[in-house]
C-alpha cells in the first residue's frame, strides 16, 4: 500500500473501524509475534510515564482489546477504555469500564480525568491535533497525557533493518496469522504520523506543558508525554 492510497477523513475513520473489527480475534497474538514481545514492555513504560498516584482515573484512548487498561489496573490506576471498533471491545479482556466512542469526541466532562493514555492509536485517528485537544479538554489541570506510538529509528542501519522487518516481514506474518491487507496497512499508516518535532508542537498547542518524547526499542517506538497546563 502506497502513501497515496491511504484514506483520509471520514473514509479513513470507516476503514480503520472495519479493519480493527476484522482483525480483533487475533489482534493480541499478532502483536506479540510482530513486536517479538517488546510491546508489553513499551506499554508498561508508557504507564510509568504517567506518574499518577494510585487510584487516579485514566482514559485509555483507542483501548482496543484492553492491553493498556490491564497494565493501568496492575499499576493501581482506574482505567476507562474508549474505542470506536465494537469488534475490538467485544474481545477485550479487562475489568475496566469500556465505552464505544470516538477519541475525538469523548463522552467525558471537562477536567474529569487525571490522565489520558493511548497505545498505537494515534496514527489511526483522523486528526491527531484534535485528538490531543480532546485529551486536554478532559484532563484536569496538572494531569498527564502519554501517547505510545511506533516510530522510525534514527540510526540509519537500524532504520534499514527496521524498515525491512516492518514493511516485509510484518505483512507476511500478519497474513499468515490474520489478515495480510490489514498488516500491510499498519506499517504504511506510519505515514500519517507527523515528525517528532511537529508532534511535540501539536501537543504543546493543544494545552500541554513540559512536552517531551522518549524513544523506545532503539527508536522503533516512542512515547509523547505532556502535563495539562
Ligand atoms: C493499533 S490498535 C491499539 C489497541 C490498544 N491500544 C493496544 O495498545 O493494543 C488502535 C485502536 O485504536 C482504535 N481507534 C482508532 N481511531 C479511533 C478513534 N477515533 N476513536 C476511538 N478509537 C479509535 C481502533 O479501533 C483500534 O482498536
Amino acid at each position: 500500500m502506497t502513501v497515496a492510497e491511504l484514506p483520509v477523513g471520514e473514509r479513513k475513520a470507516r476503514a480503520v473501524e472495519e479493519m480493527f473489527d476484522r482483525i480483533a480475534p487475533r489482534y493480541e497474538l499478532v502483536n506479540r509475534v510482530m513486536t517479538l514481545g517488546l510491546d508489553a514492555g513499551w506499554r508498561r513504560r508508557a504507564v510509568r510515564e504517567l506518574h499518577l498516584k494510585s487510584g487516579a482515573n485514566v482514559v485509555d484512548l483507542g483501548c482496543g482489546t484492553g492491553d493498556l487498561c490491564r497494565v493501568l489496573g496492575r499499576a493501581g490506576l482506574r482505567a476507562i477504555g474508549v474505542d470506536m471498533a465494537a469488534g475490538m471491545l467485544a474481545r477485550a479482556h479487562t475489568s475496566a469500564p469500556l465505552v464505544r466512542a470516538d477519541a475525538l469526541q469523548l463522552p467525558l466532562g471537562d477536567g474529569s480525568v487525571d490522565g489520558a493514555i493511548s497505545g498505537f492509536a494515534l496514527r489511526n485517528v483522523v486528526d491527531i491535533a484534535a485528538c490531543f485537544r480532546e485529551a486536554a479538554r478532559v484532563i484536569r489541570p496538572g494531569g498527564r497525557a502519554v501517547f505510545l506510538e511506533v516510530s522510525e529509528p534514527p540510526n540509519p542501519i537500524v532504520r534499514r533493518v527496521h524498515a525491512l522487518y516492518f514493511r516485509r516481514i510484518v505483512p507476511m506474518v500478519g497474513g499468515l496469522l490474520s489478515d495480510r491487507r490489514a498488516y500491510a496497512y499498519l506499517p504504511a499508516s506510519t505515514a500519517y504520523l507527523p515528525s517528532p518535532d511537529d508532534l511535540i508542537h501539536l501537543l504543546t498547542d493543544a494545552g500541554f506543558t513540559r512536552c517531551r518524547r522518549v524513544q523506545l526499542g532503539m527508536g522503533a517506538a516512542q512515547v509523547l508525554i505532556g502535563i495539562r497546563g
